[in-house]
């Protein structure tokens, strides 16, 4: 099964400010609930307090902490280190999507099969959190989604992985 990050980035590869997503738009959760739904979605501790620690309906939530009283709800885990994602993964049959913050990014960027980019036609002043210039580096793009006019997505595959 694939491990697949799923970001949207702004034109200078922003992805959050003050601990949210600087943006909305409708047809990017709308999108984002299709890819992942019935998979297993990995996120830090800081992106799960901005989902207000609600976990994403119909798909297993992988919380990344290093604290030790958080405790397991339904539906959602809660892991201290990558290693035990990984090794969690082995099990599973749906896809692991590795859906942010910039830190939990980092983390799998070596493992990270596929990247699945939104593309917001924006620039965010005051960004706080970033992509590294170089993340899509030795991958190359097999499709795209076009959500709305000018919000557009980008698949990508690591290169020299042929399957899609
Ligand atoms: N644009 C997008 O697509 C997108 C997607 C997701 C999030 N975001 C944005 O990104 C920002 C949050 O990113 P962030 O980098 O600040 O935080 P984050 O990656 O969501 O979470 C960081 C936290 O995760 C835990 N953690 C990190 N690495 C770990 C590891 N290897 N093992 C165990 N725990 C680990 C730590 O939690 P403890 O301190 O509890 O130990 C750390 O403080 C927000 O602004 C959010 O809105 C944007």
């Amino acid at each position: 099964m694939a491990i697949v990050g799923i970001v949207a980035v702004d034109r200078q590869n922003a992805i959050g400010r003050a601990g949210k997503m600087p943006w909305h738009y409708k047809s990017d959760l709308r999108f984002f609930r299709e890819q992942t739904t019935g998979h297993a979605c990995v996120m830090g501790y800081r992106t799960w307090l901005s989902l207000g620690e609600v976990p994403l309906p119909n798909r297993l939530n992988l919380v990344l902490s290093r604290q030790f009283h958080l405790t397991a709800q339904r539906s959602v885990i809660f892991l201290p280190h990558e290693s035990k994602v990984l090794a969690l993964q082995e099990h599973f049959r749906s896809d692991l999507f590795i859906i942010g913050g910039a830190e939990i990014y980092a983390t799998f960027s070596q493992d990270i099969d596929k990247w699945i980019v939104t593309e917001i036609p924006i620039t965010i002043q005051d960004a706080d959190k970033f992509m590294p210039e170089d993340f899509l580096q030795n991958f190359s793009p097999y499709d795209t989604r076009q959500l709305e006019e000018d919000l557009r997505v980008t698949f990508y595959r690591r290169d020299g992985q042929e399957t899609s």
